[in-house]
């Protein structure tokens, strides 16, 4: 069933993991029956891909017929609408209820931003009445208060709780304030935006990084890596292809990494671990040589970006 990662808590996490970002209602389920079934045990999920339900339907197919519940990880994902800390377990038991399962593996804040609380699971991005292209924030409940609230949640219900899409500052932020480490910080990360200061701080704190988007991002950002020159090469070499060596560079540098794909040919060729040579790893890491290192707008601490659908990659450098 492939690698697992060994985690600060004895626990393992099955080094791949099946995404479900923008995988459709109607395509998810099969989806993830289909990875199940090709021996993936590591589904990412979150309230806001709006497929939970889907994936319930899946899960009721699969465990325990093909998998029993504790041998399956599951990790899903706290929407910023339910930041205000009275919301957060009401929010995981709506998860639960809609995956159909007692408890969750790993529960992650979403994003370091909250916005105006809301019934959880509706209106996920509420409009600010003063501005309709803005989402309405939450001024009054901080990260902190949020990860206090979470780091409370009945053991019961989610083994282990981290954070998504942090920068340093957030990750200091929550930890000063209550002293308990994220057990995980999920965060895009692929050979076009490696995230160095970022990894290795977390690698100091013992925080697991789980990549996502590790084929590039390829709808959002250009050039795409997966056609870039020397991702071919090594994939040449390897007998793999571009995607299988994008997916490999995570797995070499130690992360968990959730590639998404609906589509059965891809779901198991992203499941077939690479190995890479350090000569190979290098290779892959001049595609940031050729100038197309990617940027990213990442939220800052103590300040909220209003405007939500802002571009969130800054100019390709030249
Ligand atoms: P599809 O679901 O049709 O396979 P990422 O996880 O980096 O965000 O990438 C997800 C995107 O890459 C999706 O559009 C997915 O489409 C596509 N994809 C997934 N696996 C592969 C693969 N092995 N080769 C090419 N494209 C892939």
């Amino acid at each position: 069933f492939g690698k697992s990662i060994t985690l600060k808590d004895g626990n393992k996490i099955p080094q791949i993991g099946l995404g479900t970002w923008l995988a459709e209602p109607g395509e998810v389920e099969k989806a993830v029956e289909i990875a199940v079934r090709h021996g993936y045990r590591h589904l990412d999920l979150a309230m806001c891909y709006e497929n939970q339900e889907e994936v319930g339907k899946a899960l009721k197919k699969v465990v325990p017929s093909v998998v029993k519940r504790e041998d399956l990880w599951l990790t899903s994902k706290l929407w910023n609408t339910c930041h205000r800390p009275d919301l957060v377990e009401k929010e995981l038991d709506l998860t639960l209820k809609q995956l159909g399962v007692e408890y969750l593996d790993l529960y992650l804040m979403h994003w370091p931003v909250a916005f105006q609380p809301q019934t959880p699971g509706q209106n996920l991005m509420p409009e600010d009445p003063n501005n309709k292209s803005y989402v309405a924030l939450d001024m009054d409940t901080s990260i902190v208060e949020t990860w206090k609230a979470m780091i409370a949640l009945p053991k019961s219900k989610v083994k282990s709780v981290g954070v998504s899409n942090f920068t340093i500052d957030h990750i200091e932020a929550v930890i000063k304030a209550t002293g308990a480490v994220p057990a995980f910080n999920q965060v895009e990360t692929h050979p076009l935006l490696p995230q160095d200061d970022l990894v290795k701080y977390c690698k100091e704190k013992g925080i697991q990084i789980t990549a996502y988007s590790p084929l590039g991002n390829n709808m959002v950002g250009k050039p795409k890596l997966t056609e870039n020159s020397h991702m071919e090469s090594v994939a040449k070499k390897l007998n793999a292809t571009p995607a299988q060596v994008a997916i490999a560079w995570g797995t070499y540098r130690g992360y968990a990494v959730i590639p998404k794909s609906v589509n059965e040919e891809r779901i198991k060729q992203n499941f077939q671990q690479i190995e890479l040579s350090k000569e190979d790893y290098e290779e892959i890491s001049k595609v940031i040589g050729d100038g197309k290192a990617r940027t990213r707008f990442n939220i800052p601490y103590a300040y909220y970006q209003p405007k939500w659908d802002i571009n969130i990659y800054g100019e390709e450098e030249e």
